[in-house]
């Protein structure tokens, strides 16, 4: 595949914002608001994004920190930066290289990348492009168990190092602007590439642009009866270790953590599914804190998305007992806007905003972060009032 030629698209891009503005000159109307939009009056989609300017990072000083280190494990996967891109559907829509441009970007800058079950390059495809990436297959499960047994079997068969199933979908959240929009339906040429024709059978669709659009599409495959036993059931068979996407509450990640799945992401599905959800890094601290009070030896890691759009919001996430955090829609602007180049541009610029950040609170290490406190608006005019009281110790974290 060749790099885009248009270098100069993303010259002027020098902060993840900076590519939402250069994607919505780019893409046509109705999809870049399908792309930025959430469901219902989008409470959550401002939210997401808005939490993170509510709370500022106490630096530490004077601790030596001129190297970094940046990397860890997570499942069986080797992280080099404590992020991985979100797996998310039809890349192609923003761009004709879709997924295969973001798999050779992300390999290129040595981050793992989420490919979707509803990806528009199947999951075979985007292994032989990018064979030494890391890659994760994200799953829903369908009425039909068979469809999602065997489309796990695949991703396992070719090298995928995690099954994610994303858990927080039981139907889909009503987007009005797309309705607005009048885009009901993948425009023609695009597809959901994954399945196979003993798929498509079983539903009776040739593709999905011959059904009655989305919402047909989700009501005729989707399973709004998914419990804990059809989780298990799907993990019960394979081998890979699997993440459940779309964790919001204590309740849930304890669940989770009882019934043994290998890790959780909290997400909201960055605000498309429930519109009044509430932000996640909300509900981050507590959870860190429950899951943390039940753990013995074992590992049990805590991934976050939705909202995340800098190196410092990652920071401020690990502060808060994170382990990682998915990248979303930047990913998809970048893309957009330059195909590769635009999408290493945004992984670059996550990584050096993420590095300086480190410096610049003094922490040569994602321990270091996790002892780093933050402070909230709300608590900062508190103290102002209230002289005597001081920021120390976990009180300051949210
Ligand atoms: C256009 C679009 C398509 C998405 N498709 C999927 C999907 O197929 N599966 C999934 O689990 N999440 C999907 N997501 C949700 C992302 O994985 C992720 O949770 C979300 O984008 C994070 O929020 P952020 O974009 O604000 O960072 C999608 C998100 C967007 C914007």
């Amino acid at each position: 595949m060749t790099i885009d030629s248009n270098r100069n698209a993303t010259s002027q891009c020098l902060v993840l914002k900076d590519f939402e503005r250069e994607a919505k000159k780019k893409l046509p109307k109705h999809i870049y608001e399908y792309v930025v939009s959430g469901a219902g009056d989008e409470q959550c989609v401002r939210a997401n994004t808005r939490i993170f300017q509510t709370l500022f990072i106490i630096p530490r000083v004077l601790s030596s920190c001129s190297e970094p280190k940046t990397s860890l494990k997570v499942g069986k996967t080797h992280l080099s930066f404590p992020f991985l891109v979100a797996p998310f559907g039809v890349h192609k829509l923003v761009h004709p290289q879709g997924e295969e441009a973001t798999a050779l970007a992300c390999l290129d800058e040595g981050i793992t990348l989420g490919i979707s079950q509803h990806a528009t390059v199947r999951l075979e495809q985007v292994r032989q492009v990018a064979a030494k990436g890391s890659h994760w297959f994200q799953c829903y499960i369908l009425k039909d168990r068979k469809i999602t047994l065997r489309l796990v079997k695949r991703a396992e068969e070719v090298g995928y190092e995690a099954l994610v199933i994303t858990i927080d979908s039981p139907i889909f959240g009503y987007r009005p602007i797309d309705t607005r929009n009048g885009f009901q339906r993948l425009p023609n040429g695009l597809h959901y590439e994954n399945y196979d024709d003993e798929d498509k059978k079983i539903y009776a669709f040739a593709n999905e642009g011959d059904t009655g659009g989305f919402d047909d599409y989700i009501d005729k495959i989707f399973d709004a009866n998914i419990t804990w036993n059809d989780v298990c059931f799907v993990k019960q068979h394979t081998r890979l270790p699997v993440f459940l996407k779309g964790i919001q509450s204590v309740e849930d990640a304890l669940l989770a953590h009882k019934y043994g799945f290998s890790g959780i992401i909290i997400s909201n599905h960055g605000g498309r599914q429930l519109g009044s959800a509430v932000p996640t890094l909300q509900c981050l601290p507590t959870i860190v804190q429950a899951v943390r009070r039940q753990l013995k030896q074992e590992n049990f890691p805590i991934l976050i998305d939705s909202g995340f759009r800098s190196g410092e919001d990652i920071i401020k996430a690990l502060a808060l007992g994170a382990d990682a955090v998915c990248i979303g829609r930047p990913i998809l602007w970048g893309l957009a806007c330059n195909g590769i180049i635009g999408v290493k541009k945004v992984l670059g610029i996550l990584k050096r905003e993420f590095i300086d950040g480190m410096k610049l609170s003094g922490c040569s290490s994602l321990e270091d972060i996790r002892k780093l406190q933050l402070i909230s608006k709300r608590k900062f005019a508190k103290n102002r009032k209230n002289a005597s009281s001081n920021c120390n110790g976990k009180l300051c974290k949210l």
